[in-house]
C-alpha cells in the first residue's frame, strides 16, 4: 500500500493548479463536503480523505477524551499521518504542492489547524469552519505567507468565543494572515459561511 492509499478518500481532478483538501466533521465521510468544495472553487482539484478514528462508529480525524478535550498525542500522530497522505497524494496526482488549501468543518477544521501548526509545509492556507485550538505546539512554526479564514458561530454551544479567539492569536503569532468572521448561528454551517469562504478564497493567490 502506498502512502496515498492509507486513507479512504476521494480525488476529483480539477482544471486549475489549486487543490482543496476537504476535511469532514465528526460522523461525516469523504463524500459529505465535496459539493461544498466544488461550490467554493469550481476549478480546483478536490482531495477528500475519511478520518480513521472511530468514536462509537463515527469517523473523526483524531481521538478526543470528551467533547472539547483532545488526546494530544493522537492529534500529533494523526496530523503527521494526514500530512504524509497529502504529500503522497500530491506526488501521485502531479499536483502543485505549494497550492493546497484545507477546507475543514469542526473536527476537520481542527485537524487542519493541527497540521498547519505541526507540518506547515503542507498547506498554503486553510478555511476553518467552526475551528478551535487543537493543541499548543512546543515550538511555534513559521506561518508567514499562509492565509487562514476562521468562520465561527456566535451561538456555537461547542466552541466558546475565547477558544476561537485563542486560535486566531496562536496562528497570528506564528505569522499567518488570519481573517476571523462571526456568523449569527451555532455549530451548524450556514449559507453565510460558504459565501464568505468563496469570496475569501478568490482573494488567495495561487
Ligand atoms: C472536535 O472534537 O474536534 C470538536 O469538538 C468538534 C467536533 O467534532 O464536534
Amino acid at each position: 500500500m502506498t502512502d496515498a492509499e492509507t486513507f479512504i478518500h476521494r480525488f476529483v481532478p480539477g482544471k486549475s493548479k489549486r487543490t482543496l483538501l476537504i476535511l469532514h466533521g465528526t460522523g461525516g465521510n469523504e463524500d459529505d463536503l465535496l459539493p461544498v468544495g466544488r461550490m467554493l472553487d469550481p476549478e480546483s482539484s478536490l482531495l477528500s480523505p475519511r478520518g480513521k478514528v472511530l468514536e462509537n462508529g463515527a469517523p473523526r480525524f483524531f481521538r478526543r477524551l470528551r467533547e472539547g478535550v483532545f488526546d494530544e498525542d493522537d492529534v500529533i500522530r494523526r496530523a503527521n499521518e494526514l500530512a504524509d497522505f497529502v504529500t503522497a497524494a500530491v506526488a501521485e496526482n502531479s499536483l502543485d504542492a505549494g497550492n493546497v488549501i484545507a477546507v475543514g468543518y469542526s473536527n476537520g477544521a481542527n485537524i487542519a489547524s493541527a497540521m498547519m501548526l505541526l507540518r506547515p509545509e503542507i498547506l498554503r492556507g486553510a478555511i476553518l469552519l467552526r475551528g478551535q485550538v487543537p493543541l499548543i505546539p512546543e515550538k511555534l512554526p513559521d506561518l508567514s505567507g499562509k492565509a487562514v479564514l476562521l468562520s465561527s458561530g456566535k451561538l456555537d454551544p461547542i466552541i466558546d468565543a475565547d477558544n476561537a479567539s485563542s486560535l486566531v492569536q496562536l496562528l497570528t503569532k506564528a505569522g499567518a494572515s488570519v481573517t476571523h468572521l462571526w456568523q449569527p448561528v451555532g455549530h451548524e454551517l450556514s449559507r453565510n459561511d460558504l459565501d464568505a469562504a468563496r469570496e475569501w478564497l478568490q482573494g488567495v493567490r495561487g
